[in-house]
């Protein structure tokens, strides 16, 4: 896909109770913007993976490079320049508070980890939300040059063709993922009794360091089920889309619909989503 410069009309978007989403956004073209912002970020990162980086650190294992703010950079750019009155909530630079309920919720490196040490496996996820609701999502892995994507109510897609989540019906037939929160020491009795737990009760669980990557992998039936706790909206708010699109289940460890704000995120085929809530 070639970069483009996208122009569009902006609507007023001011939402009265009973007023369709659709009526006041044109979906298809926030997809768009989002593909053009995600391209731009993804030839990015993609030419500064294997060079040397500026690594800061946020907090003890937590890292930030040049290439996660200049990504960030393009995208809030891009979409600005066609949405100027929405809000942007992204993860390096913060809020762009605004009065408009479209909103922008943004990780332009999901991965950093792996980025620093030259792991080929990192992603950038780009939300939209209306009131809250995400209804368009977007993850990109540079390198592989997959894209996943998905609008509400219109299925999921790789690189065009529609996805599902996996038809497994059992945790011992399961191929499971999970993350590691960055404050993991303060936890990681209770995180590794639970990582014991799902282990010895499906097939396997891999860590890729990715979450959005994670629950993308889950959409496509490439994982059963995935789980971590401490995450923020930036690194769910396209995959739990993704996944729902697919057919999956996406919910707290109570079972509760996950909300991008909240804390912990199962998401599953829906099939063993049960099952590994009681290991949780
Ligand atoms: C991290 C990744 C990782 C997850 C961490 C996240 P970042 O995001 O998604 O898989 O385990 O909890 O913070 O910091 O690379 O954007
Ligand atoms: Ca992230
Ligand atoms: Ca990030």
């Amino acid at each position: 896909m070639k970069n483009q410069e996208l122009v569009f009309p902006i609507v007023n978007l001011q939402l009265s109770m009973g007023t369709n989403m659709r009526d006041i956004i044109d979906l298809k073209q926030a997809r768009d913007v989002g593909f053009s912002a995600i391209q731009k970020a993804a030839d990015f990162l993609r030419d500064r993976f294997g060079q040397a980086h500026s690594i800061k650190k946020k907090g003890a294992i937590d890292l930030v490079t040049e290439a996660d703010e200049y990504a960030e950079r393009l995208i809030i750019d891009t979409i600005l320049a066609v949405y100027p009155d929405h809000s942007i909530i992204a993860e390096e630079s913060g809020n762009v508070p605004a009065q408009s309920p479209c909103q922008w919720v943004i990780d332009p490196l999901d991965g950093t980890t792996n980025f620093a040490h030259n792991l080929p496996c990192f992603s950038i996820s780009i939300a939209f939300a209306v009131n809250d609701e995400t209804v368009f999502g977007v993850v990109e892995n540079p390198v592989s040059g997959e894209r996943f994507w998905a609008i509400k109510g219109e299925g999921a897609f790789l690189n065009g063709k529609e996805i599902r989540v996996s038809s497994t019906m059992s945790l011992s037939e399961s191929l499971l993922v999970t993350g590691f929160p960055y404050d993991l020491k303060t936890i990681i009795d209770m995180l590794m009794a639970r990582f014991k737990r799902c282990l010895e009760a499906s097939q396997g669980i891999r860590r890729l360091g990715s979450a959005a990557i994670d629950l993308c992998y889950v959409a496509c039936g490439r994982f059963d089920g995935f789980w971590e706790q401490n995450l923020h909206p930036w690194d769910t708010a396209a995959g739990a889309l993704i996944v729902r699109e697919a057919g999956g289940i996406v919910t707290d460890f109570s079972e509760r619909p996950h909300l991008s704000n909240m804390k912990e995120i199962l998401a599953t085929n829906g099939r063993i989503h049960k099952e590994l809530i009681g290991l949780l």
